[in-house]
């Protein structure tokens, strides 16, 4: 048969199969637009039509859509007719509350035709409670075996409200249909056909709707803010992966937001809670796939009024960041590998960044302190007085953090390592699956590495072990994470074959293979396997840290982790990994801290100037460290870290990165105060820190716009950061929602702009970054000096923005900015600021942290429109003040005022 004839006869039996495909499905495939296909056969990447007729399923792989082959390829060619009936609804109830509304739904589903995939669960339980007016909580489990939950995060469920009065309404039937739509408008917030679920032992698969294509969050990727709807597959699982990637990050975090409509700024919100790898495929539909390959589905939608109160309500539930040392909040400096290789080294460069005035609060090494790489070691030859060094950062006012890697050494002579021989008495190391310890190899010089599993109840203790030795020598004031998603290189025997833990049905497509740079599956850990407890690892690792720190300094602890997961903010930071040094990592760093901000974990930030390529001082790089320390100067984590070859500090690399840093870093640490008070906010009432323009302009379309939602951010809703984020660009469009602003840069203010809600161009020479300060809010400064423990002696500024109608409000907390819960432990103080009619108030609300008063010296009011004649403090007259019309400004000062304890008032007229 010649080549020719063969192709025309297949492709004869092919159109007579789908014919008769067709025939025994009627309309049922023929009628589906290719949109909203559901995947018959996900695992399989090349069906044929074979396969997909034993699913019973239709086929179709002619289509032609402008998306690249990376995308087309998730375009089901085997889709669910639409009368396809996986499961059955066999059963549907309801429960009712004391007060007799209804307030819980349950469905029975039964297996009707095999979906493909092994270990098919037969009866499915699907519970949906409504737990308060604004949210509730969708359950899919197995009817007659328990399946694997993650343990974390814990939940602290909303208390059920007794009105009922749900935004929301849920419609569940015999048909499967199961659709929750808000009352208000009748958008979908979730709305899924239940025949069509695929749930199985190692594969679980439901789509549900979107209202919009505008849909954020899905952790953590290399990816634009706004998520892509055109067959675009996210996998989820932690993953080491430098560079500009498509593979998974660092961190695990299934939560979306969903905006219903961009003018009402209505927006809902959907985690899964499952621990286990997954992809989450997305559709023109638009609809989203969610695909864990293992534990169950359990589901929380968030109906919210304004994205952030989607977000709130997601962080109130998984756990609200922990309260930042006062001091991790100014500008962090490292470089790692083989550099600098010994304290002088280090010294020089620590050194030169003081002499140069930049702000500067924490010293940071990677592993080059120590011996062989091997944690809570330290290489007396090339760092020796270490110890001593660190206490005289402190006596400067400094801090100091070095990383500390999960991975111990198993090879170092018995009795003379702690770190692992502890590990053995304890018996906290992960193990294999014939219950061996695990070996494998990341840094560690001997080329051997073994990680303590810290699920394991006894590691918290044999870590805060480690540490309190290690801190005889170094007395360190926080601790990096790195490596632990769990990052490995080697697997030093091979993983067990045929196991489906090693080998699933499905495996996420984004990854090489389950076991790619990281343990074997069937590894074991106190709580699990690590295939479905691996996202959880980064976590578990910051409570033992945080544990540790705090029971070694007896001070709040600092600890910036690499591998993430929900509820994660509780205990530690985190940074954005090994990104290249590029201009187009440098952008993707903004919707990055915004997300980690949605995700809970508000303290986050980039490797300023970038990880991996070496900023060669050219004047191209200069320029692009500029830049970046400008982006980098408002990440609410701030740090300058780079790889191997040539120093990035910024005196390094000349005058023009100098004077930028230096601009920056001013500007950031004259807006510490105002940080630290949206830390606060984060950790009471569940507020993001970094965000996206339409988290605090829900109802301007505009906002929404990729130019804007990707480039600018703001810090809670006072501030505006606008940054260069392109190689030759002195002018930036920025986009100003309607309202009055104000330029801002290190205690100096621009005219103010009137904007209606438009893009204007802004001079922005190199050492410029955009800084606006927004009307109505009054916002609390200090003078930027070298370091927070300096600034902290100052006296404050209280910077009131006024709107169109005079009025301002504002907060700031304040406490000793160090110690351990100061708000659980009721030791902080907190003032609310309030303008009207040209009266500020000062309301001393808590008043708890005396040992540093708060004093305002100067009020700076924006905005007035006229000199005032007669200014009183406390009802008496005050006369130091003056007035700028061009700016709008007065300025009172030389004031004195103490705020703790006290109300004041102070009025211009
Ligand atoms: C990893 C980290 C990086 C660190 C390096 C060496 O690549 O992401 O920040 O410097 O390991 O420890």
């Amino acid at each position: 048969m010649n080549k020719y004839y063969h192709t025309k006869v297949l492709y004869g039996i092919a159109i007579l199969a789908i014919s008769i495909i067709n025939i025994c499905n009627g309309e049922q495939c023929a009628n589906i637009n290719i949109d909203h296909r559901i995947d018959c056969t996900p695992e399989i990447d090349n069906v044929t039509l074979a396969e997909c007729t034993k699913r019973k399923c239709c086929f179709n792989d002619k289509f032609t859509r402008s998306l690249t082959s990376n995308k087309s390829k998730f375009i089901p060619k085997c889709f669910m007719p639409t009368d396809y009936t996986g499961y059955k609804v066999t059963q549907v109830g309801e429960q009712q509350n004391d007060q007799g509304h209804v307030s819980v739904f349950m469905v029975k589903l039964e297996r009707q035709i095999p979906s493909g995939f092994p270990a098919e669960i037969p009866v499915v339980a699907v519970e949906i409670t409504l737990l308060n007016d604004q949210s509730l909580r969708l359950r899919v489990t197995d009817m007659k075996n328990k399946r694997y939950e993650p343990p974390l995060p814990e939940l602290n469920l909303p208390k059920p409200t007794d009105s009922f009065n749900t935004l929301y309404k849920v419609n569940v039937d015999k048909t499967g249909l199961l659709e929750i739509t808000r009352l208000a408008n009748s958008a979908i917030l979730f709305k899924t056909d239940l025949t069509k679920l695929i749930y199985t032992n190692q594969f679980i698969q439901l789509k549900n709707k979107l209202s919009s294509p505008l849909i954020y969050g899905i952790g953590e990727q290399k990816a634009p803010f706004l998520k892509d709807t055109q067959w675009h597959m996210y996998s989820v699982f932690n993953h080491d992966q430098p560079g500009d990637s498509f593979r998974p990050l660092y961190g695990s975090h299934p939560f979306y937001v969903n905006i219903e409509d961009k003018s009402t700024g209505l927006a809902h919100g959907v985690y899964l809670r499952n621990s286990n790898a997954m992809d989450i495929l997305l559709q023109p539909e638009p609809a989203i796939t969610w695909r864990p390959i293992g534990g169950i589905l359990d589901v929380f939608v968030f109906v919210g009024q304004s994205p952030d109160d989607v977000v709130r309500q997601y962080i109130s539930l998984i756990g609200k960041p922990s309260m930042p040392p006062f001091w991790s909040l100014g500008y962090h400096q490292c470089r790692c590998c083989t550099q600098p290789n010994t304290l002088a080294e280090q010294m020089v460069i620590t050194n030169r960044t003081i002499a140069a005035g930049i702000p500067f609060d924490v010293q940071w090494n990677a592993k080059e302190y120590m011996v062989q790489f091997n944690d809570f070691t330290l290489d007396e030859d090339r760092y020796g007085g270490f110890g001593q060094w660190i206490e005289h950062l402190h006596d400067i006012g400094m801090h100091y953090v070095p990383i500390i890697d999960p991975g111990i050494d198993p090879k170092q002579l018995a009795g003379t390592y702690p770190p692992y021989d502890d590990g053995v008495k304890y018996d906290v190391f992960i193990k294999n699956s014939t219950n061996g310890t695990f070996m494998g190899h990341v840094w560690n010089k001997s080329g051997f590495t073994v990680w303590p599993d810290f699920t394991n109840p006894k590691s918290p203790e044999y870590w805060t072990k480690q540490f309190r030795d290690f801190h005889k020598i170094a007395p360190i004031d926080g601790a990096w994470n790195d490596m632990n998603e769990i990052s490995n290189f080697e697997k030093k025997y091979p993983c067990p074959k045929n196991s489906s833990l090693e080998s699933p049905p499905y495996v996420p497509k984004n990854l090489k293979s389950m076991t790619d740079m990281t343990l074997c599956m069937t590894a074991k850990h106190h709580i699990g396997v690590h295939y479905d407890v691996h996202n959880l690892y980064g976590i578990y690792m910051a409570i033992a840290t945080d544990i540790a720190l705090k029971s070694v300094r007896q001070k709040r602890s600092f600890v910036i982790s690499r591998a993430t997961s929900p509820g994660q903010g509780r205990y530690s930071g985190h940074w954005d990994g090994d990104t290249d040094t590029t201009y187009k990592e440098l952008a993707w760093t903004i919707p990055s801290i915004m997300n980690m901000n949605m995700f809970g974990i508000p303290l986050v930030g980039g490797d300023i100037c970038g990880f991996l390529g070496n900023a060669k001082n050219t004047s191209f790089y200069q320029e692009m460290c500029a830049r970046w320390i400008e982006v980098g100067a408002f990440y609410p984590f701030s740090r300058n870290h780079n790889t191997k070859k040539m120093d990035q500090d910024p005196v390094a690399l000349g005058t023009v990165v100098t004077r930028a840093a230096k601009h920056a870093l001013e500007t950031r640490y004259t807006l510490l105060p105002y940080l630290y008070t949206l830390f606060y906010k984060a950790h009471t009432n569940a507020d993001t820190i970094a965000r996206p323009v339409f988290m605090e302009h829900p109802r301007d379309p505009h906002a929404y716009d990729p130019s804007i939602a990707e480039t600018q951010f703001m810090w809670g809703s006072a501030l505006m950061v606008a940054p260069v984020t392109q190689p030759n660009v002195t002018k930036l469009n920025v986009y100003l929602p309607a309202g009055l602003w104000y330029p801002y840069s290190a205690a100096t203010y621009g005219k103010p702009i009137n904007s209606s809600g438009q893009t204007l161009e802004f001079d922005t020479p190199v050492d410029k970054v955009n800084v606006f300060l927004k009307s109505g809010n009054v916002v609390p400064v200090l003078p930027s000096r070298q370091t927070t423990t300096a600034m902290r002696k100052e006296k404050f500024t209280l910077v009131v923005v006024l709107d169109q109608s005079g009025s301002a409000k504002g907060q700031l907390y304040w406490d000793d900015g160090d110690s351990i819960d100061p708000i659980e432990n009721n030791k902080y103080s907190l003032f609310d600021f309030d303008v009207q009619k040209g009266s500020l108030s000062t309301r001393s609300v808590v008043d708890k942290y005396r040992d540093q008063e708060v004093v305002v010296n100067n009020v700076i009011v924006l905005g007035l429109k006229a000199k005032p004649n007669e200014i009183t403090m406390n009802q008496k007259k005050w006369s130091n003040f003056s007035y700028e019309e061009s700016l709008l400004k007065l300025t009172i000062d030389k004031m004195e005022l103490k705020l703790n304890g006290v109300n004041n008032q102070i009025v211009w007229k």
